[in-house]
């Protein structure tokens, strides 16, 4: 990333309503690996899409659990990165700003971020797979994964999104309203191929934003971005943020 275009910093000075959509990238600094990449060692036999579903779980709950509490100590170990950082501070400077991540690793709200809207739930959270009620808390020890729910004794699962289910409504509501006000409208780090969030900055295009694109490499976002800036969210956003601050 050279430099920064400066028609970008004019459009942000005067934004009111900011919205971001993150994905797999902005994890990337913090050594998160994505999804598909993960499979490594134990896992590498498994495909990621036919054990992240509810009918793998309901097969082999154990198998799955256990594949969860591998990828949960992966994200544990990750820290935020300045990408995530930058995203806390430039909160800051808006009346209206809202932040929709794709990502399960939590990072966002670790770092700080205060209106985050997790589309695909959150790996470090927890509910009952029969009612949905949520976990308060760590899981119980158990010797016999996975543990119950103490309050509806069903067995525990992830609070993410699988393949096949809803993602949880309020929280796409409020991103689609969010895009639809949007003065300015970022995608950082994904490859918008999952919808529905891949729409998220085409409505906010078509209902008039500057969309801004972060990504080392071209995305089919970059097609209706006004500004694809090539380059990492970690050098990038913290740039971004200097400039408003010159
Ligand atoms: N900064 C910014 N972008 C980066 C960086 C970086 N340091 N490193 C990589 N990228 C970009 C890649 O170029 C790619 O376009 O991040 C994008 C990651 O794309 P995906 O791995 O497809 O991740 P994502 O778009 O989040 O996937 C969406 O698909 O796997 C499912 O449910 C899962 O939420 C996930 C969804």
């Amino acid at each position: 990333m050279s430099h920064l275009p400066a028609d970008l910093t004019d459009v942000l000075r005067s934004a009111r309503c900011v919205a971001v959509l993150t994905g797999a990238g902005i994890s990337a600094e913090s050594g998160v690996p994505t999804f598909r990449d993960a499979q490594t060692g134990l896992w590498a036999k498994y495909d990621p899409t036919e054990l992240a579903t509810p009918e793998a779980f309901a097969r082999d709950p154990r198998l799955v659990w256990e594949w969860y509490a591998w990828r949960r100590e992966l994200c544990a170990a990750a820290k935020p990165n300045a990408g995530h950082l930058a995203l806390v501070e430039l909160e800051k400077l808006f009346d209206d700003f809202t932040l929709t991540t794709q990502n399960v690793d939590g990072l966002h709200l670790l770092a700080g971020s205060r209106r985050v809207l997790e589309l695909h739930g959150s790996i470090r959270r927890y509910k009952c797979f029969d009612t949905g009620r949520p976990l308060e808390g760590e899981p119980p020890p158990c010797d016999d994964p996975p543990p119950r729910h103490p309050d509806t004794g069903g067995m525990l699962r992830p609070d993410v999104v699988w393949f096949g289910e809803a993602l949880p409504e309020a929280a796409l509501m409020e991103s689609i309203r969010a895009a639809r006000e949007a003065d300015v409208y970022f995608t950082i780090g994904t490859s918008a191929l999952v919808y529905p969030a891949a729409s998220l900055p085409i409505e906010a295009q078509r209902a008039g934003a500057t969309v801004v694109e972060i990504n080392p490499t071209e995305t089919p976002f970059s097609k209706i971005a006004t500004f694809s800036l090539r380059g990492k969210a970690g050098e990038v956003l913290p740039a971004i943020l200097q400039a408003l601050d010159q």
